[in-house]
């Protein structure tokens, strides 16, 4: 009891760097003075906040380290981890696209430089790099849903075009399906020999990031990538909503929300100081400074290991992003205890989850199409799903996150069904809210399927706090 007591507040603590915005995430300024670092931030490197290794106090090198997401040496996952008497009956992966050239440019700066095309001789690099690109380009017969067929398939500009899959986001989701490949294909035989393309469900939005990030993923996965097999369906909604998008308290939950943010910015003179600092440096009015979104910029700086912007005013400095990151901490406290987000991301996860237990109960029924499920899609999908299941401390997804549900079925008393939940390789299944009772009743090492069921069908809206008690009523109805 000590220890949980203890174990939850460090988990509070940890939760202030687990910042959760829909665009704004962690940057900083000096490239990678941290290389000595290496060894011990890999072994560091976990989702959940993990009191024994996680820094005391908040490091912005560390984080934004975890968020670029380099690839290095395979990492340790539990993906796959049951009992002898498991067996595995199907997977829902979420993931986040890999690393990509920025959605904005700093104003009068020189537009930032990074090479496109995906070459051997460059790291970081994965032995199927090759095969991928040459597979690719073969691909051009693949019968997507419109408009995804208009979409190239993987990247290739020398200067990267905005918003494109960089070598680095196409390597880490190489790395992601051959990780996925070896535990659910090679160990649990998740697809019989003579898989069809029934057996895959998958879907992407229609950016090109996006669509890449799950062919990569793919060519890592699959035994034999067969055009024939290979179907993406096109999601419109960032939400994955599908028909099921229209909600009107989840805008006002996302207003208010919205307007806390703004209003706590308001409150942040040193903020506005350091805004206005940087405008002076390139040279343009604080507030288009701040609507350029420096950060996402800066933050692809920090990935790819290249300095800052300067101009004949000065340079982009570290005490800016000092202070940008002390605000995102306050911003990220006082979202939690006014919970706007929690109601944005209650209702924003629904579709999504409805629609995967729906799979699930079909898997149980024993069907065997859509037993592997592919959703390619962003930040702002993964970060309501995380919330909504009560994984609030989990971080920010980071460039080719994955958030994967396992279904297994207990060979020894065959009509149990249950769930795992892993995010980034961790095992947090007992940290989500459907589930954090379950584990002190109970030795099992994963979670009932019941329990996420009646989560998604009932408890979702009582958590809301709205007298609604399915999807439609919360969505017409004040809550909270
Ligand atoms: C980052 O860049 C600096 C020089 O710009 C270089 O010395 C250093 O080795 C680079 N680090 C990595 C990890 O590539
Ligand atoms: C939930 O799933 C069921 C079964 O697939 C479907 O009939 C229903 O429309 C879904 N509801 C929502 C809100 O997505």
């Amino acid at each position: 009891m000590l220890f949980r007591n203890r174990f939850l507040l460090l988990l509070a603590l940890a939760a202030l760097l687990a910042f959760v915005s829909l665009s704004l995430q962690f940057f900083h300024l000096i490239p990678v003075s941290t290389a000595k670092n290496e060894v011990s931030s890999k072994s560091r490197k976990r989702i959940m906040p993990d009191p024994v290794t996680e820094p005391p106090v908040m490091d912005p090198v560390y984080e934004a380290r975890l968020y670029c997401n380099i690839p290095s040496v395979a990492e340790r996952s539990m993906e796959g981890h049951a009992p002898h008497h498991f067996k595995l009956v199907s997977v829902h992966v979420f993931i986040r696209h890999g690393d990509r050239y920025p959605l904005y440019a700093i104003p009068k700066t020189k537009r930032l430089e990074i090479d496109c095309t995906l070459v051997a001789n460059r790291k970081p690099y994965h032995p199927k790099l090759e095969a991928f690109v040459s597979h690719m380009a073969k691909g051009s017969g693949a019968s997507f849903e419109s408009p995804l067929h208009s979409l190239p398939l993987y990247p290739s500009h020398l200067l990267c075009e905005m918003g494109e899959l960089t070598q680095t986001g196409v390597v880490q989701h190489l790395q992601n399906g051959q990780l996925l490949r070896d535990i659910y294909l090679k160990k649990h035989k998740l697809l019989p020999t003579d898989w069809s393309a029934d057996h895959l469900y998958l879907e992407t939005t229609g950016k090109s990031r996006t669509l890449q990030s799950g062919l990569a993923l793919l060519y890592g996965f699959l035994p034999d990538f067969d055009w024939k097999k290979v179907y993406f369906r096109h999601q419109p909604s960032a939400l994955f909503c599908s028909g099921n998008c229209y909600c009107p308290m989840r805008n006002q939950y996302l207003e208010k929300e919205q307007r806390r943010q703004y209003l706590l910015r308001l409150k942040n003179s040193q903020l506005e100081r350091t805004y206005g600092e940087m405008a002076k440096i390139v040279d343009i009015p604080t507030k288009q400074l701040r609507a350029a979104n420096p950060i996402d910029s800066m933050l692809c700086h920090f990935c790819h290991n290249i300095s800052f912007p300067c101009t004949g005013n000065g340079c982009i400095a570290m005490e800016h992003f000092k202070v940008i990151k002390t605000h995102q901490i306050e911003d990220e406290r006082e979202r939690r205890e006014k919970k706007l987000y929690l109601g944005y991301a209650l209702l924003g996860a629904h579709p999504i989850l409805n629609q995967t237990i729906s799979r699930m109960q079909r898997a149980v029924e024993g069907r065997k199409e859509e037993i592997f499920a592919l959703y390619s899609a962003h930040d702002v999908t993964l970060s309501p799903i995380l919330s909504a299941l009560g994984l609030a401390e989990a971080r920010f997804p980071r460039f080719a996150a994955r958030l994967i549900f396992e279904l297994w079925q207990d060979r020894e008393k065959p009509s149990e069904h249950s769930v795992r939940i892993l995010y980034n390789g961790v095992d947090v299944t007992f940290h989500t809210s459907f589930c954090q009772e379950h584990r002190k009743h109970s030795h099992k090492p994963m979670c009932p399927l019941e329990n996420l069921v009646h989560f998604v069908k009932k408890d979702m809206f009582a958590a809301l706090g709205s007298s609604g008690t399915n999807y439609y009523e919360a969505c017409h109805k004040e809550g909270f």
